[in-house]
């Protein structure tokens, strides 16, 4: 257990543009910082963090919190972790009372999956440096490599023996589970034997640093022995997003606003060592989507590295549809026949290196163009087939703007009429546009007609409702303490002054009309917001925004962000109230009426809507009649609503 008062030390330090700084790449605009969400993909940034306030919103997916529940759901730690990463991070001595029960029963299997990577690979490491066979075998094969021992300690390069139980003997002794090591590939389930064994080892470190999974090399040049074993997939090591290097290159990718994209662990390692650290590999897989997005998360900006054979030109050419569709810019750099970065690197020297790199990097128009209709020769067919080709590519590029000034450049570059491009384009964007309805159709559950009405209807009246809720939620924690003044028709119709505070009269209003909120989280906060107002009579949102449970943090940053959060015409009227708060009080009280009342006629138009529903489920005549006195009694509220509306007359 962490102390209450370590706790809000903990949460005192906190910066949390340095905790999602870590992460994400922000840009300040104004108060706020702005990156791209690395919760959603997104190819313009929509998240947001204000570190006055301390949170962070993401307006394209909804997610926002605080830096605890950015660790929690980012690093995927449970509340604990978090603060004791937080604790570490600024250098806090925490003290904890009696050991975490959850922490000291059971670690979350990813943590037990990071333990034990952490604990192997420094074992590996351990092996390489400090042991005879390591040395003799594992070291002097990197350092025949042209390996550094300062790049081999940086890359934290290790070396596995050839015994069939070194690992497996070791960290059970250690207290692993055998069961655990196999969840983790690091022994394998038909044998239990180690899976790497008499390799050097290559560990793949997550963004933030921690050891996710491992590539083994062979040392052997048989061809029957595979070059290289890599991890399965575990709970920490989803391969389809991870870039090999990350970790270590992303400072210099964000300095450089470009990162280079290799095939493998040793093109990275090489490069570093040459002074070039902006790059990383997609090891072990062929690249996925989810990897580009990685990379996106520091730069826009990619420049392909790979093998100048047939197998590496294929291999960019899919690289570079994939990128362009994620609306980044894309440059590939073909190393000559039988180099690879790795290679080049090593016979070079630094300066040579760079400036291949800076002066070889090409467009993938032209990068196509050489390629394709290199092949084409003068052939007609072959060279309108090279074209579709490059348009095809075009076609990605999901920003029509953009496309249009590949379409003038490639038409300037070979000569052909812009229209005829455009022509071509249209046919392969109509081809994906169809093919795209057509998956979304598959994907879609029959339901039929009828009922896909009610359901919507309904659903439309329940989200409607939430939202009102959310509403006036957001207008207790926002301008709960605001004074309201108006009039009011007593029972003999005299009009009556009142004064109250908004949350007092949003309080009051639901008491005496008997409403009740629907969605959880508002039930919990409304329930909280009343109490802080029972208790102090007024309501002092930061003060109850730290008492929150996790959950509700992240509802709650959202709600207290209220230049986003409203909706369209609710953020109209709402901005119109902020210009001129102060002095236009009458503004405001008729938004906050307005919400009040909207709030209402929503929890009769649900029951009213329920009804509906009965009636076309053809009910039999005993349960028509009762469902139609309902209905009336429904309608004559919903009359009564409106005309309260009128009664309340607005003074100032
Ligand atoms: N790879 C793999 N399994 C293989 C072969 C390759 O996982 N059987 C992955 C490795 O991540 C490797 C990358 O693909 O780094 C590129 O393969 P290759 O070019 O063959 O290896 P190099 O990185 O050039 O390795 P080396 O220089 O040691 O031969
Ligand atoms: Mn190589």
């Amino acid at each position: 257990m962490i102390r209450k008062e370590d706790i809000a030390r903990i949460l005192d330090a906190v910066r949390i543009e340095d905790v999602i700084g870590d992460y994400v790449t922000l840009k300040k605009r104004g108060a706020n910082m702005f990156g791209l969400c690395p919760f959603h993909n997104e190819k313009t940034p929509s998240f947001t963090v204000a570190p006055a306030k301390g949170i962070y919103k993401c307006f394209g997916c909804g997610k926002a919190g605080n830096a605890v529940s950015f660790m929690m759901e980012h690093e995927h730690y449970t509340y604990p972790e978090a603060l004791r990463y937080l604790a570490k991070k600024y250098g806090i001595d925490i003290v904890e009372e009696q050991p975490d029960e959850e922490y000291e029963l059971k670690r979350s299997e990813e943590e037990q999956s990071y333990f034990v990577h952490d604990f192997t690979s420094k074992w590996f490491i351990q092996q390489l440096w400090e042991t005879q066979k390591g040395q003799t075998i594992g070291l002097s094969y990197f350092r025949e490599r042209g390996f550094s021992d300062a790049i081999i300690k940086k890359f934290q390069l290790g070396y596995s023996p050839p015994e069939y139980d070194a690992l497996s003997k070791h960290a059970q002794k250690q207290g692993f589970k055998e069961e655990v090591l196999i969840k983790n590939g690091l022994v394998t389930e038909e044998r239990k034997n180690d899976r790497f064994r008499d390799r050097v080892i290559f560990p793949i470190h997550s963004a933030s640093g921690r050891v996710l999974a491992f590539g083994g090399r062979t040392m052997r040049t048989e061809k029957t022995i595979a070059k290289y074993l890599n991890s399965p997939e575990t709970p920490i090591y989803r391969k389809s997003e991870v870039l090999y290097g990350i970790y270590f290159a992303k400072n210099a990718v964000v300095k450089e606003n470009l990162c280079f994209l290799a095939e493998g662990y040793t093109d990275v390692i090489s490069l570093h060592q040459a002074g070039v650290e902006n790059v990383v590999a997609s090891s072990g897989t062929s690249l996925t989507q989810g990897q580009i997005r990685a990379i996106r998360r520091f730069t826009p900006n990619i420049t392909i590295l790979y093998d100048g054979d047939s197998a590496g030109i294929k291999a960019s050419f899919r690289a570079i549809d994939m990128i362009l569709s994620e609306g980044m810019n894309v440059k590939v750099v073909m190393f000559p026949e039988g180099e690879d970065p790795d290679s080049y690197a090593r016979s070079h020297s630094s300066s040579e290196l760079k400036d291949f790199l800076k002066t070889k990097a090409s467009n993938f128009i032209i990068f196509k163009a050489e390629n394709l209709l290199g092949d084409a020769g003068r052939d007609p067919v072959e060279r309108a087939n090279a074209i579709r080709d490059i348009v095809a590519s075009i076609a990605a590029v999901p920003e029509p703007i953009t496309r249009s000034e590949f379409i003038k450049d490639c038409s300037l570059r070979f000569n052909i009429a812009e229209k005829d491009l455009v022509f071509e384009m249209n046919k392969v964007l109509r081809t994906n546009a169809r093919q795209k309805i057509q998956r979304d159709e598959e994907q879609q559950i029959d339901i039929p007609e009828e009922k896909k009405e009610t359901q919507s209807l309904l659903r439309n009246t329940d989200e409607l409702l939430v939202e009102a809720e959310r509403k006036l939620i957001q207008l207790i924690l926002n301008d709960g303490n605001i004074e309201l003044s108006f009039f009011e028709n007593n029972e003999d119709g005299v009009p009556v002054e009142i004064n109250m505070s908004t949350a007092e009269f949003i309080f009051k209003q639901i008491e005496e009309e008997e409403l009740t909120f629907k969605n959880q989280k508002n039930i919990q906060l409304f329930e909280l917001c009343k109490k802080q107002f029972a208790d102090d009579g007024r309501i002092d949102s930061s003060q109850l925004f730290h008492t929150l449970s996790p959950d509700l943090v992240a509802y709650v940053a959202d709600l207290l962000d209220e230049q986003y959060s409203l909706s369209p015409n609710w953020e109209l009227k709402h901005q119109v109230f902020v210009q001129h708060k102060g002095n236009n009080e009458q503004i405001f009280m008729s938004v906050v009426d307005s919400s009040m009342l909207e709030f209402q006629q929503l929890i009769v138009r649900k029951r009213i809507d329920e009804i509906n529903v009965k009636f076309n489920q053809k009910p039999d005549e005993e349960e028509m009649a009762l469902l139609m006195v309902e209905y009336n009694k429904l309608k004559q509220l919903e009359i009564k609503i409106n005309k309260e509306q009128l009664n309340r007359v607005i003074i100032k």
